[in-house]
């Protein structure tokens, strides 16, 4: 029996790590992969995930998604992922092109159309808000959302703000008072499960996916030459290894103004929500593991 799930995402190194062993992992069924405005522009982050799953072969339906925050104006991410979003690796020029629906339309039918679905957002949620406002019937058919983004150990794009969030972060209090059950696979653990040194060498010596893994992640402006953050990666590694984590519930609010503006705030005493909490989140990671998965995944691929 395998899990159905959705992506949403911003290609994006990480991002296209994470689209890897999602698509490569027997217990997964990837069912779309939608693209948001985030790490580099919609255009190429829909580009660079039409790459990805064509690399593989895979009829994966891939949809294009917003250009735009809800409000906050955009600002990307291409000083560590570069321009291109993917540099490192030619994928050539014929990888297709996006299906004929928005992503909110595309995401509206294929959760409709199934009668439950993870949903693994690895960029800005702002398809995700205007998903859940035109089309708030489809909530009933999530079964939880694990996302990449927000910290409650300090940001990555300010010292309270993880990029993710502080991209869109009315977008991120619109998702996390949708009410449905939430795992935040945030910086508290990206930051731990960083890929070695020799991890990275080693991808290269795999195959052609490890050479293409190798190369984007050589070109990757995260973390230093000790270790790179896959932070994206980490949402597929709890879907397969949650053992892997420590979680702990929580109500997490969203500053959406002022100089913390995208901080995740976690009320971590359950001391003001009246003990109501909206999402698990990941608190530490075996990192060891992280590793040792990684490449024992990508050596199981072509
Ligand atoms: O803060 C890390 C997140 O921002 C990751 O999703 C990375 O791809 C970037 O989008
Ligand atoms: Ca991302």
């Amino acid at each position: 029996m395998t899990t159905k799930i959705i992506m949403d995402t911003d290609p994006g190194i990480d991002d296209a790590a994470a689209l890897t062993m999602a698509i490569n992992a027997p217990e997964l069924d990837l069912k779309l992969v939608t693209a948001v405005a985030g790490n580099v522009t919609v255009d190429k982050t829909t580009a660079n995930a039409l790459k990805i799953v064509h690399f593989f072969g895979k009829d994966i339906p891939v949809a294009a998604g917003a250009e735009q925050p809800l409000i906050k104006p955009f600002e990307d991410a291409a000083r560590v992922h570069g321009e291109s979003g993917m540099p490192g690796y030619d994928f050539g020029e014929d990888y297709g092109k996006p299906i004929d629906k928005t992503a909110v339309e595309a995401l509206h039918d294929a959760i409709m159309a199934e009668d439950e679905v993870i949903l693994v957002p690895t960029g800005s949620y702002t398809n995700i808000a205007l998903l859940f406002s035109q089309y708030p019937e489809v909530k009933s058919h999530i079964k939880k959302i694990v996302a990449m983004g927000g910290s409650i150990s300090g940001g990555n794009m300010t010292s309270a703000a993880e990029f993710n969030v502080f991209t869109d972060p009315d977008a991120a209090r619109i998702m996390y008072n949708a009410g449905i059950p939430i795992v935040m696979v945030g910086l508290d653990v990206t930051l731990k499960a960083l890929l070695t040194k020799d991890t990275i060498a080693k991808l290269a010596t795999l195959n052609e996916t490890g050479k293409m893994l190798n190369g984007l992640i050589t070109h990757y402006n995260d973390g230093t030459d000790e270790g790179r953050p896959m932070h994206d990666v980490n949402t597929i590694f709890y879907l397969l290894h949650p053992e892997a984590f420590t979680t702990k519930k929580m109500w997490i609010d969203v500053q959406t103004e002022g100089p913390a503006i995208g901080c995740t705030v976690g009320d971590v005493r359950g001391a003001y929500h009246d003990g109501k909490t909206n999402a698990e989140v990941c608190v530490d990671i075996d990192a060891d593991a992280f590793n040792k998965w990684f490449i024992e995944r990508v050596a199981e691929m072509d």
